[in-house]
């Protein structure tokens, strides 16, 4: 994990938040790969999830939202998680995940009750990680929500709620949806925007953040086929990780059990990724039933059954959510793709062998010396046309090919002198670092096959 937060920060991936101020604990910035990286994941979802299914579509709602939203669908009562101190020390803790992290075993606490947490706690003597000590208080409830006030009075009424979860924005908008859309069930509307939520234990770089971004699907679909669906979208799900180059033993799927599945749901699973720090959820899905659209019918008083066109039956549609937090995909993809390789003069070459969809600069072009600036600036003019590419003039050419190799660049161009004559370059493969001469006439296509176009 350190090696990749040290390729985050040096490479221009991911900042610590405020820095200059001393930083701000768990905040972070995302640099210029970074983002660009970031963008490729979300556009890569967006091309899978929305454009290339044709019943679904997109939506980007607000992130403050009527309060009552979030009485209606449980958060402002139950959205929290059990909060436990040490008296001696006054360090905070999740019950559960001091219960999770003090075993071995694969033991899932989600959905204890807080007496029963605490028995264990005190019968199985986990004392506190930061004293030692085995003195805490009774477990309470947090809730995860970020208040604030809106308008210019501070006072209850105008109390607001950053959302902890993109998913409410579109159940709130599915009338709309429906009646502008013209689709029929089953219809898929994704969001991917930020989230917030005041995490007790923020932790592990990007995995736990309390500002994060999201990409979540709210599958509408006719009661009885939504197992059909679950399983439909939990491909899906595999076959995108397939597709951005996730090695089959670095994650799985868990089923939840009955003791930890949410009352209103009748099957839901996790894809968990293996991180540096143990298994961890990378992206859940759920066969909600009808609990989001009921509760926001009666609290709203609006009806939101649906009326099949072909059948004419009026029911309120189940809903199947697969739902991934974006850094923590990010995170993933990192630890996926990082490797170090031992060459065979015996040095150590970092290489981020990231799929070329994904890789924030596709294409380096480098002439071999200064005095070649110019000729290798025309090859950049044209390659950068299509492809996010870098120019990369100073140091020797060993040093640059390497920092391309960091950060991820399938390609690196090089302009030598033969090119002069014989209006050819040098072509570098990233993942075998073979060289290839390809002429400049032929470059595009030689492109455009290589990062599969
Ligand atoms: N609407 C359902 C929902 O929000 P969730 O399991 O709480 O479900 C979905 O969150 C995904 O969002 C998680 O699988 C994870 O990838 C991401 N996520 C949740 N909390 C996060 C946090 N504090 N920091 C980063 N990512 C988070």
């Amino acid at each position: 994990m350190e090696k990749i937060i040290n390729l985050s920060k040096q490479y221009g991936f991911v900042y610590q938040g405020s820095e200059i101020y001393n930083g701000l604990a768990n905040t972070w910035d995302y640099g210029p790969m970074g983002v660009e990286l970031k963008n490729n994941l979300k556009q890569l979802w967006w091309k899978e999830f929305i454009i290339k299914e044709p019943n679904n579509i997109g939506i980007d709602s607000s992130i403050i939202i009527n309060p009552t939203v979030w009485k209606a669908s449980g958060h402002l009562s139950g959205f929290s998680d059990p909060l436990i101190d040490c008296k001696e020390c006054r360090s905070r803790f999740r019950a559960d995940k001091l219960i999770e992290e003090s075993t071995k075993e694969d033991l899932i606490v989600d959905g204890w009750e807080d007496s029963i947490m605490l028995d264990y706690i005190n019968n199985h003597k986990i004392t506190c990680p930061n004293c030692g000590k085995l003195n805490y208080t009774k477990i309470r409830d947090f809730n995860l929500m970020f208040k604030t006030n809106m308008g210019v009075i501070d006072n209850e009424g105008a109390t607001v709620y950053l959302r902890p979860e993109t998913a409410q924005g579109i159940f709130i908008n599915f009338k709309n949806l429906i009646r502008t859309s013209r689709k029929k069930l089953p219809l898929g509307v994704g969001q991917i925007g930020k989230s917030f939520r005041n995490e007790i234990t923020p932790g592990n770089f990007i995995f736990r953040t309390r500002e994060f971004e999201q990409m979540e699907m709210e599958v509408f679909v006719k009661p009885g086929n939504e197992i059909e669906i679950f399983n439909y979208y939990q491909n899906k799900m595999i076959d995108f990780l397939k597709q951005i180059g996730f090695k089959d033993e670095n994650y799985r799927i868990r089923e939840h059990d009955e003791d930890e599945l949410s009352h209103y749901s009748n099957k839901t699973s996790d894809i968990e990724f293996k991180f540096p720090f143990g298994y961890g959820e990378l992206w859940g899905i759920a066969s909600r039933t009808d609990f989001d659209l009921k509760a926001h019918q009666e609290a709203s008083k609006q009806d939101m059954n649906y009326l099949d066109p072909l059948t004419n039956e009026k029911f309120i549609p189940y809903v199947v959510e697969p739902s991934v937090g974006v850094d923590r995909l990010f995170l993933a993809t990192l630890v996926n793709a990082y490797e170090e390789e031992i060459l065979e003069n015996g040095e150590t070459r970092e290489v981020l062998r990231l799929a070329p969809k994904l890789a924030p600069i596709k294409v380096c072009v480098l002439p071999l010396v200064k005095k070649l600036e110019n000729e290798a600036m025309n090859i950049y003019k044209i390659i950068s046309d299509k492809y996010n590419s870098e120019f990369d003039v100073s140091g020797n050419i060993g040093k640059r090919y390497r920092r391309q190799d960091v950060i991820g660049t399938p390609i690196c161009i090089t302009f030598d002198y033969d090119s002069l004559d014989d209006k050819c370059v040098t072509i570098r493969d990233r993942d075998t670092m073979d060289q290839e001469r390809v002429s400049i006439e032929k470059l595009i296509d030689y492109v455009d096959n290589k990062l599969g176009k």
